[in-house]
């Protein structure tokens, strides 16, 4: 294992000498704290983003996840939200203001989209989805009060990438905010601020924590930045986690390593299994030769991770759910990133928010789990069988 990268998983922040000599970091879980002078809560009160007074604000156990968190994308701070929507939607909400305009990449992750076409527009401020296949697109996009741009590179359905580096540098041209959704890499598998962006955004939801048993969600970028979010919607939305739940995502952080290059390996088998079948006719992930992008993820990414989607040669829904259903392994549900192989059909999901009916009724996004992966060829082989 990378010793810098054990260092932050096992042993940054965690301070075992002035703690408790604890191998595993204590959860602190107390609302509040106490001083022992008013001078003491004085100096507290003045430092609220890196000192215990009110759980909202800091909390010891979250403030050991940020170092991590942070350490981890290459940024100088982080900060953990109860989800990782609050994450993307109080990163937004921190830089814009009535009259601002937002360019986001066309098909990012479903509430993200919520948050641009039905709560902003209600404040005054107005946005563009693009293509974010071709950069350009982007400074085409460009308004005199552009002051956002929001990529998601892969998203999570079609996994279509934008070139990082380059959306990022049309923003700096025009002092334009980057914000990078990174859920579906991971910090290890890809760093955004490496690449120029400002912040970056994840769902700790799916690898960060890993065990489908916590909701969260982290931002890393700046200081300065950092403490704007923290000093306005942060603390104004009580977007904070639990300290139980910032403790289990650091449980899990220990086995990240581990876990996702095991995913990205499973998966690598199963998209060239697939990829040959007769009865899928398209896989989308990343790194296939297939996929019309894979210069750039092989460029950008270090490795692929475990989500992708298929198109079956399906005549009707009926045979897709005969798929779906004959499926042992792969459990229906959405989310991803634990342990368990997952499938999500989107004939499924084609509700009354309509988001999903852009996509092919034939579609079924897998997720690659930890299990053996002669196992999960051999359960797609039969199900794809019985369509
Ligand atoms: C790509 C992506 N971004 C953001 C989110 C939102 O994260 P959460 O569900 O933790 O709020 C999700 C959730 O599925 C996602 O898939």
């Amino acid at each position: 294992m990378d010793q810098d990268l054990s260092n932050i998983l096992t042993h940054l922040g965690e301070d075992r000498e002035r703690g408790y000599a604890a191998v595993v970091p204590p959860i602190v879980q107390s609302g509040n704290f106490t001083y022992p002078t008013v001078a003491a809560m004085r100096a507290v009160v003045q430092q609220e983003m890196d000192k215990p007074l009110y759980t909202r604000g800091f909390n010891p156990t979250v403030g050991i996840l940020r170092q991590k968190i942070a350490a981890l994308e290459h940024a100088e701070d982080a900060l953990v939200f109860s989800s990782g929507s609050a994450a993307i939607a109080s990163a937004v909400l921190s830089f814009v203001k009535a009259g601002d305009h937002i360019v986001c990449v066309d098909k990012p992750y479903s509430w993200t989209k919520k948050l641009l076409v039905e709560l902003l527009p209600r404040f005054g401020v107005e946005h563009t989805f693009v293509d974010g296949t071709n950069a350009e697109n982007y400074r085409k996009a460009i308004t005199p009060n552009t002051t956002f741009f929001i990529l998601e590179s892969p998203n999570s359905l079609t996994f279509e990438l934008q070139d990082i580096a380059a959306v990022a540098a049309i923003a700096k041209e025009h002092g334009i905010i980057t914000l990078c959704d990174n859920s579906f890499s991971g910090p290890l598998f890809q760093n955004p601020i490496d690449l120029g962006v400002d912040m970056v955004a994840h769902s700790a939801t799916k690898y960060l924590n890993g065990h489908s048993d916590v909701v969260a969600g982290v931002l890393a970028g700046s200081h300065v930045h950092m403490r704007q979010v923290m000093q306005k919607e942060f603390m104004t939305l009580g977007a904070c986690p639990s300290p139980h739940d910032a403790w289990l995502l650091m449980r899990g952080l220990r086995t990240l390593e581990l876990r996702v290059n095991r995913s990205a390996d499973n998966a690598e088998k199963v998209a060239l299994f697939l990829e040959k079948h007769p009865k899928v006719k398209r896989t989308h992930w990343p790194f296939l030769d297939s996929h019309p992008q894979q210069a750039l993820a092989k460029r950008q990414m270090k490795r692929c991770g475990g989500l992708m989607s298929i198109e079956l040669d399906a005549p009707d829904e009926a045979a897709v759910e005969r798929f779906c259903d004959n499926l042992k392994t792969f459990l229906i549900a959405v989310s991803w990133g634990g342990y368990e192989s997952l499938q999500w059909p989107v004939c499924a999901l084609k509700g009354p928010s309509g988001y999903y009916t852009d996509l092919p009724f034939t579609m079924v996004r897998l997720y690659v789990g930890l299990e053996d992966p002669d196992l999960l060829i051999a359960d797609l082989d039969q199900a794809l069988a019985r369509i």
